[in-house]
């Protein structure tokens, strides 16, 4: 670490639990949650699911916070760092190149839908979004709302206010990843996660509380709603699809396999809880995803709109903006609903988007020796670059979906593969075991461990191969025919070039430094 740089630290157990549940609890939870179990066999989607958070999502968040942790407290808080610390290898601080491409790459698209949500609110709050009964029209405003009619459409003359709140919104993350981990990240988390809970529990009584409202249509009641999204569809559990899925979602919704966690763990002191920690955070995630996620967004749309065609459920992150405004225009006191929706949608994304940052964030510094004001101006450079790319190539959000894919599914599946075995296999589960347990409120069974060494590694690989085989020819196909998507795997290949370079350099300073040369034990 650069003799100019202070050490940063978390300010409260309460506050680490919240700023990793902040970056848990995000658009991940109301609005992709929802659009994957309805598609992948409603209530059936609910066995694999609870079946990755337990066998995969829980352990591998664990061992995140262990690793964190133990190369926090050795000085390293950046991904190339810490996995350097824990298998001592040339290689290592490549695999964690992965690490810092894949926050920086979500967060390119994920502050554009952050600035829908709140552009979303504020339409609420001037009445602009009161549209009437009429579907198509919400469908219309969205398509013009997030350009997808033409590439660069958001960039025509009347789009001045649309941009001017991307900017603010920009401008906001960076000003909490600024003030660092404690005064920034962790403050606005110990607001910001309270008024979720609140926010989201009054959208659900309300939701909860709306009857049959339509008596033409006497089946579509609250518990028609419910019944929609949770009755099992059994034959999906054959499916391979709903596995993956199932999986899938558990690792975006409790961030991780990102980096993100082995990044805002390595701010913990030495004796600081992991166990009890990691637990609680996940559970809070787990309680907003199937408590507010699960029982407001599609059974609120099927109270009002019926049974919704699947094409509707099919983009995730669209789902909400396209269905919830019908909703909103039929419920009593709408247009005050609509606003505390989308501006707790809003809420919940900052919290997830600042902490896509800061791993990056914390690398520049470490391995350039940067002060705060100069990493924060380049990464502010380099992902203005991605969200412009984005934002300029809306045309059926194409670009979106395949950073989504890519990056948020494919790659996140190999970096959640190699923390896994860095724990198990490099680190050692012995090692693990021990630093899990020190300072711990909590005993972790044993055979997390085993877990983690054998049967999320094997899992993994079965998840990732299938992966290919099924999805892989299908998008290389699509991919082929459509040159904005040529181009989105262009841009990812060429940012993941860059992140090693960079990394390659950091590499070669710390080796100067003989940062490695003599790890305490
Ligand atoms: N977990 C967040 C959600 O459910 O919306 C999404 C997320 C956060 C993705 C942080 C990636 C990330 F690095």
């Amino acid at each position: 670490m650069a003799a100019n740089q202070v050490r940063e630290h978390w300010g409260s157990r309460i506050g680490v639990i919240l700023a990793v549940a902040g970056s848990a609890v995000g658009l991940g939870n109301f609005l992709r949650f929802p659009g994957n179990a309805a598609q992948n066999g409603g209530g059936a989607f609910m066995l694999p699911y609870f079946i990755s958070l337990l066998v995969l999502g829980l352990p591998l968040c664990w061992a995140e916070w262990t690793m964190g942790r133990y190369a926090g407290t050795r000085g390293c808080n950046s991904a190339p760092a810490i996995y350097t610390m824990l298998w001592p290898n040339r290689l290592s601080k490549y695999f964690g190149s992965l690490a810092i491409l894949i926050p920086l790459v979500i967060y390119m698209y994920y502050v554009l839908i952050e600035a829908w949500c709140l552009g979303y609110a504020l339409n609420y709050l001037t009445g602009d979004l009161m549209l009437g009964s009429d579907a198509d029209s919400y469908q219309a405003f969205f398509v013009s709302f997030v350009g997808a009619e033409a590439d660069g459409a958001l960039l025509a003359e009347g789009n001045r206010r649309w941009l001017l709140i991307l900017f603010g919104v920009f401008v906001f993350n960076f000003a909490l990843i600024y003030r660092g981990v404690n005064k920034g990240i962790e403050t606005f988390c110990k607001v910001a996660m309270p008024v979720l809970i609140v926010l989201g529990l009054v959208v659900l009584v309300r939701v909860l509380t709306l009857g049959t409202p339509d008596p033409n249509h006497p089946e579509r009641s609250v518990i028609g709603g419910l019944g929609y999204m949770w009755n099992p569809q059994a034959e999906k559990l054959w499916d391979f699809e709903t596995w993956l899925a199932a999986s899938g979602q558990i690792f975006f919704s409790l961030s991780v396999g990102f980096g993100i966690i082995v990044n805002y763990s390595s701010y913990l002191s030495r004796e600081d809880d992991l166990a009890l920690s990691g637990l609680t955070s996940s559970s809070m995630n787990e309680f907003f995803e199937v408590c507010l996620g699960g029982l407001i967004t599609l059974p609120a749309a099927f109270i009002f709109l019926g049974a919704i065609d699947p094409e509707m459920v099919q983009s995730s992150f669209s789902l909400g903006f396209q269905t919830l405004p019908n909703v909103f225009a039929m419920m009593p006191a709408g247009r005050f609903f609509g606003f505390l929706w989308f501006f707790m949608l809003f809420v919940a994304a900052i919290t997830s988007s600042v902490s896509m940052l800061q791993p990056v964030i914390a690398f520049l510094e470490e391995g350039f020796g940067l002060r705060r004001h100069a990493s924060a101006a380049i990464l502010g450079l380099l992902s203005a670059l991605g969200c412009g790319f984005v934002l300029y190539f809306s045309e059926n959000l194409v670009a979106l979906d395949m950073l989504d894919f890519w990056v948020g599914s494919v790659l996140l599946f190999l970096l959640a593969l190699i923390q896994a075995v860095l724990y198990g296999w490099a680190f050692g589960i012995e090692r693990g075991d021990e630093e899990l347990h020190r300072g711990a409120h909590l005993r972790v069974p044993r055979v997390v461990q085993y877990m983690l060494k054998y049967v999320v590694p094997v899992y993994l690989t079965v998840i990732f191969v299938g992966f290919c085989y099924f999805n892989v020819g299908d998008k290389a196909r699509a991919i082929s025919q459509k040159p904005v998507a040529m181009a989105s795997i262009f841009f990812i290949a060429i940012l993941l070039g860059f992140v090693m370079i960079l990394v390659h350099i950091a590499g070669r300073r710390w080796e100067a430094e003989g940062r490695f040369d003599n790890i305490p034990d």
